[in-house]
């Protein structure tokens, strides 16, 4: 399946999985880049309540196109109990050139669940798989089995 993985970071820990998952599938990677400045403590204030009420923000076009691909896989950071305000605005702009999904956020621990859900319903369809890691053992560099167990499941489907 040609693939591409569209990602939201905004410290990198979305970022090194987004990577990872790029080497082991020999795949198109882009990340999507939010306009709005999100650095810093200020950024962080900003960006939990932006995303506490759902807000959209702008964001650089995507150079790749998403309808080239069998398979887009979108990863994010979770934010407030669901995904970054800079996801929910690249899956609003793009759902439509979706054939098949597939998921991952990273989290200090909660969230997981919910934020799959939203990005179901933004999609209006199922992902093939989805992971859920924790920032502390992506830092530590301990995701590497799950990465394989989410490459399996997508390419079993
Ligand atoms: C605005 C904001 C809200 C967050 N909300 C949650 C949350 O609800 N639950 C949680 O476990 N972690 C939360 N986090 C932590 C991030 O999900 C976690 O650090 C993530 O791995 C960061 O990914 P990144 O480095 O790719 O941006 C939040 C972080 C930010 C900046």
């Amino acid at each position: 399946m040609k693939t591409l993985i569209l990602y939201y970071s905004r410290t990198g820990i979305t970022r090194k999985v987004a990577e990872t998952i790029q080497e082991k599938m020999k795949c198109d990677l882009e990340e999507i880049i939010d306009l709005k400045n999100r650095k810093g403590p200020l950024g962080f204030i900003v960006s939990g309540k932006d995303s506490v009420m759902k807000k959209l923000t702008e964001i650089k076009q995507i150079q790749k196109n998403p309808s080239d691909y069998d398979l887009v896989i979108l990863g994010t950071p979770v934010w407030a109990s669901t995904m970054s305000c800079a996801m929910r605005t690249c899956l609003r702009q793009y759902r439509d050139k979706f054939r098949n999904i597939a998921f991952f956020c990273t989290t200090g621990g909660t969230g997981i669940t919910n934020t799959f859900n939203h990005m179901e319903q933004e999609c209006g369809k199922k992902p093939l798989a989805t992971m859920g890691l924790k920032a502390s053992l992506v830092k530590k560099g301990r995701f590497m089995e799950e990465v394989s167990q989410f490459i399996r499941k997508i390419s079993g489907s």
